[in-house]
């Protein structure tokens, strides 16, 4: 079974390697300006997302800085089409055309990580069992590490993979369970589906604080 099902996660992700999303070039420029002062219909993205596109950890808005921009154009497409549903985001890019999404993609892109300031409460074995669920898995439950998918300290891999390190705990938490309930099912090939359904919830506590731990600068030597 397990081996099966690692053999599954492999196939999966080999198939997102070679298919990569094509998208056009966005023009940052552009996009900052649509982030910072809106187009008119709505809150602009900083009024949630922050002037620096750090999020809020308290809210639980997501950090957008520093993501891929493939990755944050395909959300906001899924958003905007309504295969990713939220009620506060949808409104906020559903007029938005596919240029304006890749603009506003590649100036969060291009914006520096900004240091983590959020305050961890996690135990010590809270974040020792979050670190071996993003390193090692949970075999006996057939749970691959997270690094598998999202790269080497979680930081991300191509436009398929999001970062995690250094991700708002609240934030990542909160989307563990929308794949959990079936709220969020926009992942390719359900690997996401696949990996959150077979989490407990001391689980997803656990690797929520310990990714929100993770330094988000590539590694310098390894
Ligand atoms: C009222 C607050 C609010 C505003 C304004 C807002 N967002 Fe969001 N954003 C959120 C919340 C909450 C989420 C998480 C929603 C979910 O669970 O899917 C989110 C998620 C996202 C994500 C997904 C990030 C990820 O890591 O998957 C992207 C991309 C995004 N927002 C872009 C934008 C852009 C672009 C704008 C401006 C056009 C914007 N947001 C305006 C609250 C906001
Ligand atoms: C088999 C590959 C795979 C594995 C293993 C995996 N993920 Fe993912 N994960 C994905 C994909 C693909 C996405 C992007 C889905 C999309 O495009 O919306 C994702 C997205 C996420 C997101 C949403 C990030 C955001 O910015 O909205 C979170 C949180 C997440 N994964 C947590 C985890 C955790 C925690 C683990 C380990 C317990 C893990 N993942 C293991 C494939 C994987």
């Amino acid at each position: 079974m397990t081996r099966q099902f690692s053999r599954l996660l492999l196939a999966g992700c080999t198939a997102l390697f070679i298919t990569p999303l094509s998208h056009a070039q966005g023009d940052p420029d552009a996009g900052a300006q649509l982030v910072n002062q809106g187009d008119g219909s709505g809150a602009p993205c900083m009024a949630c997302h922050g002037p620096d596109g750090g999020g809020n950890a308290v809210a639980g808005f997501p950090r957008l800085a520093g993501l891929d921009a493939g990755y944050l154009a395909k959300q906001i497409q899924d958003y905007n089409s309504g295969r990713r549903v939220s009620p506060v985001m949808q409104p906020n890019v559903d007029n938005f055309s596919e240029q304006q999404a890749q603009d506003i993609a590649a100036y969060y892109a291009s914006l520096p990580v900004p240091a983590s300031t959020a305050a961890s409460s996690a135990s010590e074995s809270q974040l020792a069992m979050g670190k071996k669920l993003a390193e090692e898995g949970d075999w006996d439950n057939s749970i691959p590490p997270c690094s598998t998918c999202h790269g080497p300290g979680n930081r991300g891999v191509g436009d398929a993979f999001p970062a995690l390190a250094g991700q708002h705990p609240s934030y990542i938490k909160q989307q563990l369970e929308a794949w959990q309930n079936g709220q969020r099912k926009n992942d390719p090939n359900q690997l996401m589906t696949a990996v959150a359904e077979r989490l407990s919830s001391e689980q997803v506590e656990a690797v929520a604080a310990y990714l929100g731990t993770l330094s988000t600068q590539p590694a310098k030597a390894q």
